[in-house]
């Protein structure tokens, strides 16, 4: 039987680029640029599969136009926000993620951005890179210790969890909400709140980990902020239209929060030009999942699911 005919968007990890070759008669793009529309859908002219990725646009308009012969998409990510849903599944085109396999790095980074937007760590490294340090001093850059805090993360699927593992570590005290309450094994200690007003007010460092939908665009807007605790620090590592950055730009600037932590930003790559200037920001470019360990579980599992859909089973991660 001939070789499944699949467009590959992106460049990705070698280990997952020789199992692709092996597998598929793939179009490939070493030089990882990113694909205009125009372009796609010229390269998937022919093909049976697109293995796109979360900066591939795959609205209701593009999946139209897309050419007869393709039957699945199986994205290398877990959201799935950048793809109509809806208008894949009137095309009768499944289309798969992966879940399951970004929770730890994910987890990781949000205790990385806690720490850092905490303990200043912008302004510590900029203050010595820059060579203007003098030395030690007992006042200078003091942030805020993490021990004892109260940590509210929204959203407590498989990364809230995670993250709430770790953030015990530290010694937090964990709060959540979640649309369904967890059984009491996997809340380990953590207190549930009924409604995010209340998990706002008792947030001392207050972390999303929610899908971006019609409903959680623009979540943290100046209202809720309002609810924080004075002095609160704000991580995310969700997804960047979750938080209205004009709300927590200016609570940043007034100290209402004291610092934020982000690695996802609304029209990435083209944030907020104003995060840049604020020194209470620590900032990443959307590095969640990018170890060696779970982009290579991450493209393996995008073509288990391409395999299973081609062998005639049902792929295990299908969304639509
Ligand atoms: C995803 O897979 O959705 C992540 O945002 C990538 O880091």
């Amino acid at each position: 039987m001939d070789k499944p005919r699949l467009l590959v968007t992106r460049r990705l990890p070698d280990a997952v680029e020789d199992r692709i070759r092996r597998d598929y008669d793939a179009m490939l793009n070493p030089d990882d640029m990113p694909l205009e529309t125009d372009s796609l859908l010229l390269m998937a002219q022919g093909k049976d599969a697109l293995l796109p990725t979360l900066t591939d646009r795959l609205d209701a308009e593009v999946i139209a136009e897309l050419p007869e012969t393709v039957r699945i998409i199986a994205t290398f990510s877990v959201g799935y926000e950048h793809i109509d849903l809806k208008a894949a599944a009137a095309r009768g085109i499944v289309v798969t993620n992966t879940p399951g396999v970004l929770t730890e790095a994910t987890a990781e980074i949000a205790l990385l951005l806690m720490l850092g937007a905490a303990r200043r760590s912008y302004e510590g490294e900029t203050l010595l890179r820059s060579g203007h340090w003098e030395g030690w001093t007992p006042t200078q850059l003091m942030g805020q210790q993490l021990t004892g805090r109260r940590l509210g993360i929204l959203g407590m699927g498989r990364i809230g969890q995670a993250v709430a593992r770790m953030a015990r570590a530290f010694g937090m005290e964990v709060h959540y909400y979640n649309r369904t309450r967890l059984d009491t094994a996997l809340e380990d200690g953590a207190r549930f709140h009924e409604g995010v007003e209340s998990l706002l007010a008792v947030s001392d460092v207050f972390s999303l980990h929610c899908p971006l939908t019609p409903d959680t665009k623009h979540f943290l807007n100046a209202e809720r902020i309002a609810l924080l605790p004075d002095g609160a620090i704000v991580v995310n590592t969700a997804r960047g239209p979750v938080v209205d950055d004009g709300a927590l730009i200016a609570a940043l600037r007034s100290g209402k929060v004291a610092a934020a932590g982000l690695d996802v930003y609304e029209n990435e790559p083209r944030l907020d030009v104003r995060y840049r200037d604020l020194p209470n920001t620590y900032l990443l470019p959307h590095l969640g999942s990018a170890t060696v360990e779970t982009r290579n579980a991450m493209g393996f599992k995008a073509l288990d699911n391409l395999d299973a859909f081609f062998a005639g089973n049902a792929p295990p991660d299908r969304v639509a």
